[in-house]
């Protein structure tokens, strides 16, 4: 499924119909974007974009660029460069998670192999520099900077925390830096665009920041509870590589039976079939998984604080509903 699955409800007709064509002017430009007259690059580069996914940050951009004036064409431009980016994160991140489904589909290295997810992540990487390149200084730094911390922050979940770091401290930074850094960018992008002025820009950008944390930790949340049905994606990824997320940093604290065993079954990547069930079985029944709940809306409640110092445009109301979606993602 393409499109926003966070369904927004909207009351403002007027509103809902510029933000629908705001979204479906990016859908035709991301399209574009990932033509080439190569036929198997283009069928690579276009598979993930046509099997779906929930359009996340194209949505934060619209909506940040309803401070403003949504119909300038860099509204859409970089929009695509930040979807571009992301989806290039994804072919690279199915590769370095082994993971086999992705978007409901089969993953790109799982249909052709790691090498064509790669480079095709790279070429994604290529497409979104050259459209960077007409934007301009402003948004090829933008984007560098944003790029490195994603990057830095994929590095550091790989490394783990060093001794002596609090490994839940060290967690939340990581989510800051892999996915807050891109959706703090989207909300940017789409507002700077829009030509709303910078203070109001700051207060979007931390917006994204927030709930893009927020967004990760509903996504690791799901890992966990939902079924593939849900997520478009395999569930106990997470735990199968060996990457602790925050349901399991939680559980690993408590020193009842339960948390002794999964102790000693996630001090590893979990390859085992039966070992790996019987954790995920631990953790959905866990307190650790409410505790995990709290923690996002703990975050989500940040995204919303930001939002009073906005002015009161049909926007604002709907980055607040926008907040509550990604909270009840996680049941
Ligand atoms: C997946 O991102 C990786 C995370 C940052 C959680 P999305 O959940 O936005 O994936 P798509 O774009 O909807 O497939
Ligand atoms: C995605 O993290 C990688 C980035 C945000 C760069 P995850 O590994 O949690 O994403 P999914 O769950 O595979 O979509
Ligand atoms: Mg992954
Ligand atoms: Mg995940």
């Amino acid at each position: 499924m393409t499109g926003s699955a966070l369904g927004l409800a909207f009351d403002d007709p007027e509103f809902e119909a510029s933000v629908r064509a705001g979204l479906a002017a990016i859908e035709t430009a991301l399209q574009v974007a990932v033509r080439s007259d190569d036929e198997f690059v283009a069928g690579a580069a276009s598979y993930l974009v046509d099997a779906g996914g929930k359009r996340f940050r194209p949505l934060v951009s619209v909506l940040a660029a309803h401070f403003g004036d949504p119909t300038r064409a860099e509204v859409v431009s970089s929009a695509v460069v930040c979807e571009l980016t992301h989806l290039a994160t994804l072919y690279h991140d199915d590769v370095m998670d082994e993971a086999r489904v992705r978007r409901g589909a089969e993953s790109a290295n799982s249909r052709w192999d790691n090498s064509v997810a790669i480079l095709t992540g790279d070429f994604l990487f290529s497409r979104a520099s050259n459209i960077l390149a007409d934007l301009g200084p402003f948004a090829v730094r933008l984007q560098a900077q944003t790029f490195e911390r994603l990057v830095v922050g994929q590095i550091r979940e790989t490394v783990g925390p060093a001794d002596g770091v609090d490994p839940i401290e060290h967690y939340l930074a990581v989510l800051q830096d892999k996915t807050g850094s891109l959706i703090a960018t989207a909300a940017q992008f789409g507002a700077h665009y829009a030509g709303v002025d910078s203070s109001v820009a700051a207060s979007l950008r931390e917006y994204g920041e927030q709930i893009g944390i927020a967004f990760q930790l509903s996504d690791d949340i799901l890992d966990i509870a939902s079924d593939s049905a849900e997520s478009g994606k395999t569930p106990g990824t997470d735990l199968r590589e060996g990457v602790a997320t925050l349901p399991v940093l939680y559980a690993l604290r408590s020193d009842d039976a339960e948390g002794a065993r999964l102790r000693e079954l996630v001090s590893r990547p979990l390859t085992d079939d039966a070992e790996h069930a019987e954790a995920l079985r631990l953790l959905r029944v866990s307190p650790a998984l409410d505790e995990a709940r709290a923690t996002t809306r703990g975050y989500a409640e940040a995204a919303r604080a930001t939002l009073a110092a906005l002015p009161d445009v049909p926007a604002r109301a709907a980055l607040d509903a926008l907040t509550d979606q990604v909270t009840a993602r996680t049941g």
